[in-house]
């Protein structure tokens, strides 16, 4: 733990099991200083202090050993490292792996990573922890985001799709796929998700039952292995989000029907989690705010999830333990119909939040979709923290919300979180080794 002699800063990150220097970069040097842009000034949810509101959204990466006779099967390997390591190297605040499956067959591609294996000795835990250890190391925070992909599983990686020019391709079982095994709310060749993909069969009550107890011990399990903030995903047309749309799921028991009903899963699943997870862990919920087949012909009858449903969905999310809603959008229908602008989803998430402080309500937001820009990342989360004082009078716009989740910018721009420091004219730490570059 000692300092480097002549580098008094330097300082033994604790968490790695040798010497690596523990470096803070994208923390604002002056956090209080009313110059530092919210969007670098830390932000504390339960017991967690996010040195900075930027967040590395998930994005899979279809890069795991897809042999089931592997140790290493679901996986994070080094690939994950470098991908996630730069994010973290970088400045993000937090960094979100991949979507990781509950269930073997809640992958989406063989080669997908999953957090089903709980055991301290196995590949799934210990490489959660490797990636855990490094990002703290940087000051980086880290964030599983815990999924089934129902009807959508058991497909190849989407490159391997689009090689043979493809929408998609069955994942056999030669490459490790579990076609006869793909499952979602409601079964049959209606319910398959479109060309390419498997047919599903409906989960039995039981087997909702245990899922919900698999997301649960993968929630316990990345705690143990020292995530910060666990996330559901209950978005884009995956299991959680099959269950609520009225489109996908057509049961006619206790989890199929009425908003109740289809909303039972996801309301027992983060119960479950809330349960074994320490109250000072944040728990995020990723949700398609609407699922955009308003008006279609395929919701004529059933009606869809709209954002209505959504704002239906907020007052429930406190007593689940819900500390901030992801909010994203579609996924769930082939015969969705979006009005693709930049803003689109932004403009989702500042609907939610402002109907979230109208009910007076503590529930944090976070953009993701199209945002790039230095000044648009600022503007999003500008006066959050005034928002959030008691009794506050917020002056000028709005935040549309508390953290920015960016996924594609930070494929073509690892660095963005020093490049937006700069550009704002916000004055962060630099880890040590780039001290003579940066
Ligand atoms: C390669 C890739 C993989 C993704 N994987 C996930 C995922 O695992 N879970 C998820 O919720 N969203 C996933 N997404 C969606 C992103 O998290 C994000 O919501 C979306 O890309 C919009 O943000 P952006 O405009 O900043 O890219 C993925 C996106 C990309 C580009």
């Amino acid at each position: 733990m000692g300092s480097i002699n002549q580098a008094p800063r330097v300082i033994q990150s604790e968490e790695t099991p040798y010497f690596t220097p523990a470096n803070n970069g994208g923390a604002a040097l002056n956090p209080a200083d009313p110059d530092t842009p919210t969007l670098f000034r830390p932000l504390q949810i339960r017991d967690v202090i996010l040195k900075n509101r930027v967040v590395v959204s998930p994005m899979c990466m279809y890069s795991a050993e897809s042999d089931p006779s592997s140790p290493f099967l679901g996986a994070l390997t080094d690939y994950h490292i470098a991908h996630l390591g730069q994010f973290a190297l970088k400045g993000a605040g937090l960094v979100f792996v991949e979507a990781q499956a509950v269930q073997p067959n809640g992958r989406i591609s063989p080669n997908d990573v999953g957090l089903w294996d709980h055991s301290p000795e196995s590949e799934q835990f210990k490489s959660l922890q490797r990636i855990v250890r490094f990002c703290h190391s940087q000051g980086a925070k880290v964030a599983v985001q815990l999924a089934h992909a129902g009807r959508k599983a058991s497909v190849v990686p989407p490159w391997v799709a689009a090689e043979a020019k493809k929408p998609a391709i069955i994942a056999e079982e030669d490459v490790g796929g579990w076609p006869s095994n793909v499952v979602g709310p409601s079964g049959g060749v209606d319910h398959t998700w479109g060309l390419g993909y498997c047919t599903p069969r409906a989960l039995s009550v039981e087997e909702i039952q245990e899922l919900v107890q698999a997301f649960a011990r993968s929630a316990e399990a990345a705690v143990r292995a020292g995530v910060d903030v666990i996330e559901i995903h209950a978005a884009h047309g995956y299991l959680l989000n099959q269950f609520l749309s009225p489109v996908t799921n057509q049961r006619t028991d206790a989890y199929g029907g009425s908003f109740e009903n289809r909303t039972r899963m996801l309301r027992e699943v983060l119960t479950a989690i809330r349960a074994v997870i320490p109250s000072g862990t944040p728990l995020f919920l990723r949700i398609s705010a609407t699922e955009w087949l308003d008006g279609q012909a395929v919701a004529a009858e059933s009606g869809s999830w709209t954002m209505e449903s959504s704002l239906k969905l907020l007052p429930l999310l406190p007593e689940l333990g819900v500390d901030l809603l992801d909010v994203s959008s579609g996924g769930n229908h082939k015969d969705q119909k979006i009005n693709l602008h930049t803003n689109y989803h932004i403009d989702l998430a500042s609907e939610v939040r402002k109907a979230i402080r109208a009910a007076d309500a503590k529930t944090l937001v976070g953009a993701v979709g199209f945002i790039t820009q230095a000044e648009q990342a600022q503007g999003l989360v500008q006066g959050a923290d005034e928002a959030h004082a008691a009794n506050a009078t917020v002056s000028g716009p709005e935040p549309v919300a508390d953290l920015v989740f960016m996924a594609r910018q930070f494929m073509r721009e690892p660095e963005w979180v020093m490049n937006a420091a700069k550009k704002l004219g916000a004055k962060v730490d630099v880890p040590v080794q780039f001290r003579r570059a940066i």
